[in-house]
């Protein structure tokens, strides 16, 4: 069943980044524009709004959504760091450029594209289904050790070794082509004991977490894209970025951290050489996590993390 997809950490986004009548506004991460909906109606009809999604999904979501509310939208159907540098190079100046990572519920119930652990489907998981990589290839192309490490990195997986050996024993027979089939060799790969210990939740949803990330080049894309978002605000202009994987956030808050210094000299130079001041002033101090009321109505967004700056100096626009 495919349930609509709850913004999370909606009320703190709009509250934190403070949007404002007239103002341009990129949504990189559209989805079923929960978030951009909020945006539109406080940057009312002399507003912009810029809708990007790599999914084509979105788009037909975007169609609706633009019908309705009374800004200037346009939709972008490309991965953000492109469309953030597409946009950079026409010269659209941003007040505010927002990222909700990971996938959409639509993405994860849609049981044909592979998501997820809970349905048997072709191992996909490709966001853009016109990219030629997918979890099939990863799967079955790379070695145990790049699988183990694949599944201790993006995973965190503790029994990575374990399950990345059984994968490459039952691959040597036939390739592994359903997420059933992938689900049944991690749950292979365990004794018994270990498996009790995930109760009702699926010992598979670690490596899946991983093939995902790995299909989607998602690491990569969120590096891409933080400067190419920060390089399109004014003085002024606000960057947020809700994250739910500790690699993520880590990425995001180093990265804001750097701004909000401004100076990169070694910490033992007695005076400054690099002359840098800060560019950023940081809302958040510390990472913002959903209430325990959004976590109990809505258990996805329990890993929600949110961080929000602002641009000090006049930026490139
Ligand atoms: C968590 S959902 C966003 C939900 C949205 N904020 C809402 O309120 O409905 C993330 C969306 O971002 C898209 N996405 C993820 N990574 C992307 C990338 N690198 N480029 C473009 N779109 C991406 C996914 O396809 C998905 O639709």
């Amino acid at each position: 069943m495919t349930r609509a997809h709850v913004p999370v950490l909606a009320g703190e986004l709009i509250e934190l980044t403070s949007p404002a009548p007239g103002e341009n506004v990129v949504d990189c991460t559209f989805g079923a524009g929960g978030h951009a909906r909020l945006m539109a109606d406080r940057i009312g009809a002399g507003g912009t709004l810029v809708c990007i999604d790599r999914d084509p999904s979105a788009e037909e979501r975007f169609e609706e959504m633009a019908a309705e509310v009374s800004c200037r939208t346009r939709f972008l159907r490309m991965e953000y760091g492109e469309a953030l540098d597409l946009l950079r190079q026409e010269g659209f100046g941003a007040d505010l450029v927002y990222l909700d990572l990971g996938i959409s519920s639509m993405q994860v119930d849609a049981w044909e594209r592979g998501f997820s652990y809970s349905y048997d489907a072709p191992l996909d998981m490709r966001m853009d289904p016109g990219q030629e990589l997918d979890a099939r290839a990863i799967v079955n192309g790379y070695d145990e050790r790049r699988l183990a490490q694949l599944f201790r990195r993006y995973g965190e997986d503790p029994n990575a070794r374990v399950i990345a050996r059984e994968i490459v024993r039952r691959r040597r027979r036939a390739p592994i082509e359903t997420t059933g089939e992938l689900v049944e060799a991690i749950e292979a790969a365990l004794p018994a004991a270990i498996r009790r210990r995930f109760g009702g939740g699926s010992p598979a949803k670690r490596v899946f977490q991983a093939v995902r990330i790995a299909v989607n080049s998602e690491l990569e894309s969120l590096d891409r894209a933080l400067p190419a978002a920060w390089d399109l605000l004014g003085e002024g202009g606000r960057l947020a970025v809700v994250s739910f994987h500790s690699l993520e956030d880590r990425r995001v808050k180093r990265f804001l951290a750097t701004l909000a210094r401004g100076c990169i000299c070694p910490p033992d130079l007695p005076v400054c050489a690099c002359g840098r001041t800060p560019e950023a002033e940081l809302l958040t101090r510390r990472a913002v996590a959903p209430s325990p009321g959004e976590v109990a109505d809505n258990p996805r967004s329990k890993s929600g993390r949110l961080r929000v700056a602002r641009r000090l100096d006049e930026g490139a626009s």
